[in-house]
């Protein structure tokens, strides 16, 4: 058995065990995969100041995101499909960070339902809404996440269209996956995710079969969600949204100050800095490249948090020290998912808290309110000079 030291190790065996078609919805980006690449080349371009002779002890990781708390500023992001990865994949990493003590975010792509995770936790979990057309089903996933007390709303803004993605075209990603040859060739190799499968108390859409008229089979279903993002959302939408959610609101896909500006207009209580992991806008900078002019632009209103290329507790840190008040991690749990199930999502968030907490006492710092810029080299031309 691999000793498991970094996420890389997790990757690794998450790559063996999980079947081709969903570990490349995973790890793909967008067209080129600029974007995507970046998210993590770009984090490696910060330098940690190491500091010495400083009391290490007593250290915590412990802060609050949107007024909760949570063990270190790290929540688990929206990851649609999750249950396909692993059965029962969005209840197992739900119960993975409620005993690790971060936020767990339901995707509206899930496989496992709103009420699933909510019966099988019992904290309040954070939910995630992709606006739809039908106002009706909106409405009702709005209620669904009430009724579930769900501590949050974050609501998706950068997909209203869907990034192409070439290899998830080639492989003809479905949920379940469609039986082909070569997926069952594939399938045949994969014995303990099908055994898990087997027995998963999902394998479809749980948030949307049953819930909306028409939908019985996965053919339809595909050729449902494919129609039902709104292109017409706007932030008045947005505002209406927050109006009827009436709790906490998290708006999700911010890379520019004027977006971030107008986040704040529609109340929003935290936005996050993200390109969708690289997934949607190629060409798009960096998720942390675009974070500093975001946070001087609001940085002092709402909270800012990040996503998008976070591998290790030392980028959680870099991200931190810049100013996120907190960030995500989307893939880095998946892996841990995928090869492990609820055990590698545990096995995740030990490592990143780990590396986090130790690089934190090497930089000369104990506490997450300790860290600031000062711990930080960043290249002068880090955000870039651009033709006005
Ligand atoms: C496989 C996959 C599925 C995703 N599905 C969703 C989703 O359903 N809703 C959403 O808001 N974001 C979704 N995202 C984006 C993540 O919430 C997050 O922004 C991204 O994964 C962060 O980048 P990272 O994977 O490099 O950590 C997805 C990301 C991945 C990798």
């Amino acid at each position: 058995m691999t000793v498991i030291t970094c996420i890389d190790d997790l990757k690794q065996i998450y790559r063996r065990r999980a079947p081709r078609m969903f570990y490349d919805y995973c790890e793909s980006g967008s067209w080129t995969e600029q974007t995507f690449r970046e998210n993590t080349s770009d984090f490696d371009r910060i330098r940690l100041r190491q500091r010495v002779a400083v009391d290490m002890s007593g250290r915590s990781t412990a802060t609050q995101m949107v007024g909760q708390d949570v063990a270190m500023p790290v929540a688990l992001a929206p990851v649609g499909l999750t249950g396909m990865q692993h059965a029962d994949g969005e209840i197992k990493a739900a119960r993975a960070a409620e005993a690790f003590g971060v936020p767990f975010t339901l995707s509206t792509m899930s496989i496992n339902s709103i009420e699933d995770v909510a019966g099988a936790t019992s904290r309040p979990f954070w939910f995630q809404l992709y606006t739809m057309k039908d106002q009706g089903f909106v409405s009702s996933l709005i209620q669904r996440a009430k009724d579930a007390k769900c501590s949050a709303l974050v609501i998706t803004l950068d997909l209203q269209i869907l990034g192409q993605r070439h290899r998830d075209l080639k492989n003809g990603l479905s949920a379940p996956p469609k039986l082909t040859l070569s997926t069952m060739a594939n399938l045949a190799t994969k014995w303990r995710w099908g055994a898990g499968m087997l027995g998963a108390s999902r394998r479809h859409f749980g948030n949307i079969v049953g819930h909306v008229q028409g939908i019985s089979d996965a053919a339809d279903l595909g050729a449902w969600t494919a129609e039902q993002f709104d292109p017409t959302l706007d932030w008045d939408k947005i505002a209406k949204i927050r109006e009827e959610w009436g709790g906490k609101v998290i708006l999700k896909g911010i890379m520019e100050p004027e977006d971030a500006q107008m986040a704040l207009q529609v109340g929003a209580d935290a936005i996050v800095v993200s390109n969708h992991g690289g997934r949607q806008l190629d060409g798009a900078l960096s998720s942390i490249r675009a974070l500093p002019a975001i946070l001087d632009a609001v940085g002092d209103k709402t909270e800012v948090h990040l996503d998008s290329g976070i591998r290790s507790g030392q980028d959680v840190l870099k991200a931190v020290a810049m100013g996120a008040k907190g960030t995500y991690i989307g893939r880095a749990f998946v892996y841990g998912l995928g090869a492990m199930g609820e055990q590698g999502v545990t096995r995740a968030l030990e490592v990143i808290h780990r590396e986090m907490d130790i690089s934190m006492a090497l930089c000369g710092r104990r506490r997450i309110d300790e860290l600031g810029r000062d711990i930080l080299k960043i290249p002068a031309d880090f955000e870039g000079h651009w033709a006005k």
